[in-house]
């Protein structure tokens, strides 16, 4: 097949913020997944969507699939430009379409649906002005995070507050900073977990990987804050989480843990690949903090490649089983 991947590129820019890029993709993955494609037999068009000849390049190359991980320019919806693009050409793509995108990517959408299907979420508030008054049914601690971000953009260690002095300073840095409404919601004590889901031929939900910080603490960071994410193996800044693929749970909250990411992922209509963050609470209740539909896969560090190793695949197998799960849909199948 002639496929296009289409990717945002990190780069480095020292006028951005030091987490402006933190979403977009490296030359490394972008590598790995032409790699992967080409071993499978696939002929591979790298396309950068940074600059804005996306729909003319579109129009004047076809071809038979898109492999989509590209984040997208800026706003809320970001997510859903290229694949709109790619809509109204008629061209096929892998991953979720333009309104789970778009959905996914506001968390406190996410989460009111999440509340109507009764799949448990942290209780929580949207602070949109910075003038609002905290619900006083939430019990501190609270984390604030920006709506509409990801690769914990926004969240570090501070983003954890213990009063409502605190909160309110908190909330007001995130509107400001990010251009966009705070998150607020309770703060859930217990295991970091996340869970894969592929579409290779049938719906499998990958071994769990949990990610443990005790060995960090004395860096200041104790959960996925932005820090532990961009600087994950770090030995001198004591960013060192350990990593157990499948988690270490027991039988019965291992079954509720990957139900729990199975009807997140029907419930914002994902197609062919997402991964869902919970926190398991210390009295065993899966608490989804949100799904990410472009996960990350980098074939070294990324969390979902890990879990596909879990499960006995190859990257260019897990790569391959996305695409084909794209042109089963694609032919109706
Ligand atoms: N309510 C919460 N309780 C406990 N920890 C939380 C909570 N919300 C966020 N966190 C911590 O912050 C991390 C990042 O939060 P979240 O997953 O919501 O942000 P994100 O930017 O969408 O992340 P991603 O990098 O997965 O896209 C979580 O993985 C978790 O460690
Ligand atoms: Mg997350």
């Amino acid at each position: 097949m002639k496929i296009a991947l289409t990717y945002n590129l990190k780069k480095k820019d020292s006028t951005k913020p030091a987490d402006y890029f933190s979403e977009c993709d490296s030359q490394e993955t972008v590598n790995a997944i032409i790699s992967a494609l080409q071993s499978k037999g696939h002929s591979v068009e790298a396309v950068d969507v940074e600059p804005p000849q996306v729909f003319s390049y579109f129009r004047q190359n076809r071809v038979d699939m898109v492999f989509n991980i590209a984040e997208g320019k800026r706003g809320r919806f970001r997510e859903s430009e290229i694949p709109a693009i790619l809509d109204y050409l008629d061209i096929p793509y892998t991953g979720s379409n333009t309104f789970s995108l778009a959905l996914a990517l506001n968390k406190t959408l996410t989460k009111k649906i999440l509340k109507a299907e009764s799949i448990p979420t942290p209780d929580f508030q949207l602070f949109e002005t910075g003038n609002e008054q905290v619900d006083p049914t939430l019990r501190f601690p609270l984390i604030v995070k920006p709506n509409c971000e990801g690769s914990a953009k926004g969240i570090s260690s501070s983003n954890v507050v213990h009063e409502e002095e605190a909160l309110y300073k908190k909330v007001r840095e995130i509107i400001v900073m990010y251009h966009q409404a705070a998150l607020v919601e309770e703060f859930i004590e217990g295991k970091e977990l996340t869970i894969g889901i592929l579409e290779n031929g049938k719906t499998t939900i990958l071994p769990i990987l949990e990610i443990d910080f005790a060995d960090c603490v004395a860096s200041g960071e104790y959960f996925y804050s932005w820090r532990m994410k961009e600087f994950q193996g770090n030995k001198e800044m004591g960013l060192l989480p350990t990593f157990h693929c499948p988690a270490r749970l027991d039988k019965h909250t291992e079954s509720l843990v990957k139900q729990t990411a199975l009807r997140t992922h029907h419930a914002v209509g994902c197609f062919d690949i997402s991964r869902t963050d919970i926190r398991l609470s210390k009295d065993n209740i899966p608490y989804v903090l949100e799904i990410n539909l472009l996960p990350g896969l980098n074939p070294r560090e990324s969390n979902f490649p890990i879990m596909a190793y879990a499960a006995g695949m190859r990257y260019e197998d897990l790569i391959e089983a996305i695409v084909m799960s794209a042109m089963k849909r694609r032919k109706g199948l």
